[in-house]
């Protein structure tokens, strides 16, 4: 027996939930969605979202990151549950689909059983979690990150954004301060249902994607100080130019990708601050975040060491001081094999082709690994997958495709002695 979500439905809510934190783009003229974690928007969303799950007639509980966990009880409550979710929070340039997928397609999951009458042995949870982005507050995959034990609560509270707001101060503010403890109940098993954010599923000619982990990610602030003099009289071998260094590390970051000797390696500095922005002055302070990426965790500190004396150098040879803050960094992480295998068993049974792939993109799901048997179902995006753009889509066809296999996996797991 296979069951199939109720499409219309799950739209309906992804477009309702794309309102709420919704911009207009002037880079692309689009409506985009801005919704970073723990503002004011991202409150409204977990409203909403907590209204939804209620309605659903879950059970609702918020812990002490801020983690959102709604049940659905089974027959046999003593045993560990089988957890959906993923997070609602957005970059400040997002779209509809990353994160909200997995959230709302889990709600929607919980729904469809309740209208087949299905019963099921264990407990069924859906949750969201806090600050997955990392682009407030700095760390990616934060609360999933807190549950799972990596990253202790205290840390995670202190962390601040741009103006100071630590993590707690936010919780406390949104009324998401929860009293559950962080660590979690191990669940029974998790499969997080997201957008693939890349362009292998549309390439290959198909909605579903099963994950076989995700890649390395490395994120660090590097500062570089030097000394502001004028631009017109200053020669040109007595400068201590911070901004040179830094533009330096970009073009060498990207040579670093090109030349093949880091593996797969990819390199972006998405943030770029010149101290103090004025034309005829040679800047004193830059300010660079870099995010480097790799399937492969040897290529991956090899490209952190070269990137580490190759600053080193060059600011030693401009008279430049550099300082570097780790944000955030994950090895490797290989999902399960036997809930890939289950997922796709799920996709030939409903007729859907699938490809197996590697995340490019870091998820929750590379957290709760650490908890209990792990995967991922991926879902085609549009316009060539693009993602953390307003121009992020998916169709209703393909976002219920991908809620299906999840669906059915989950009434497997969840009947499971
Ligand atoms: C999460 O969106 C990431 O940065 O991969
Ligand atoms: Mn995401
Ligand atoms: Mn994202």
């Amino acid at each position: 027996m296979t069951i199939r979500i109720d499409r219309d439905r799950l739209w309906a809510t992804l477009m309702e939930l794309k309102e709420i934190g919704a911009y207009d783009d002037e880079a692309t003229g689009l409506r985009g969605v801005r919704r970073l974690a723990l503002t004011d928007a991202d409150a409204e969303a977990r409203r909403r979202c907590v209204a939804w799950m209620v309605e659903a007639g879950l059970e609702v509980r918020v812990d002490r990151i801020g983690n959102v966990y709604a049940t659905r009880p089974g027959r046999d409550r003593s045993l560990p549950c089988v957890l959906m979710g993923s997070h609602i929070d957005t970059v400040a340039t997002g779209g509809a689909f990353d994160g909200t997928l997995g959230v709302l397609g889990g709600i929607e999951v919980m729904r469809t059983l309740d209208d087949a009458g299905i019963e099921t042995l264990r407990d069924i949870e859906v949750g969201f979690f806090t600050e997955e982005e990392g682009v407030r507050f700095g760390t990616d995959m934060l609360g999933s990150a807190v549950t799972a034990g990596r990253i202790p609560l205290e840390h995670a509270h202190k962390l601040t954004d741009n103006d100071g707001k630590t993590v707690e101060e936010e919780l406390i503010r949104i009324g998401f301060d929860g009293e559950a403890h962080e660590r979690r109940p191990i669940p029974h098993a998790y499969i997080e249902c997201h957008i693939e954010q890349g362009p292998i599923l549309s390439t290959a000619g198909v909605t579903i994607g099963i994950v076989e982990g995700v890649q390395s990610i490395s994120w660090q602030r590097l500062t570089l100080h030097g000394e502001a003099a004028h631009a017109g009289t200053t020669p040109i071998p007595a400068r201590h130019d911070a901004g040179l260094v830094a533009a330096s590390v970009v073009v060498e970051a990207r040579r670093m990708c090109d030349s093949g000797e880091f593996g797969q390696l990819r390199a972006t500095v998405g943030n770029f601050v010149v101290s103090d922005g004025q034309t005829n002055v040679i800047p004193h302070t830059a300010t660079i975040t870099i995010d480097l990426r790799n399937p492969n965790n040897t290529h991956m500190t090899a490209a952190e060491s070269h990137l580490a004396t190759y600053v080193h150098t060059l600011s030693t040879q401009h008279g430049v001081t550099a300082t570097w803050e780790r944000m955030a960094k994950t090895p490797v992480v290989p999902f399960d094999p036997a809930i890939q295998n289950l997922l796709a068993s799920t996709a030939d049974d409903l007729d859907l082709p699938y490809v197996r792939t590697m995340s490019g993109a870091g998820h929750d799901a590379q957290e709760i690994a650490a908890l209990c048997p792990t995967a991922m179902v991926f879902v085609a995006g549009e316009n060539g997958g693009i993602s953390h753009t307003p121009r992020e889509h998916s169709t209703p066809a393909a976002c219920a495709d991908g809620t299906d296999v999840l669906a059915n996996a989950v009434l497997h797991l969840a009947n499971q002695p």
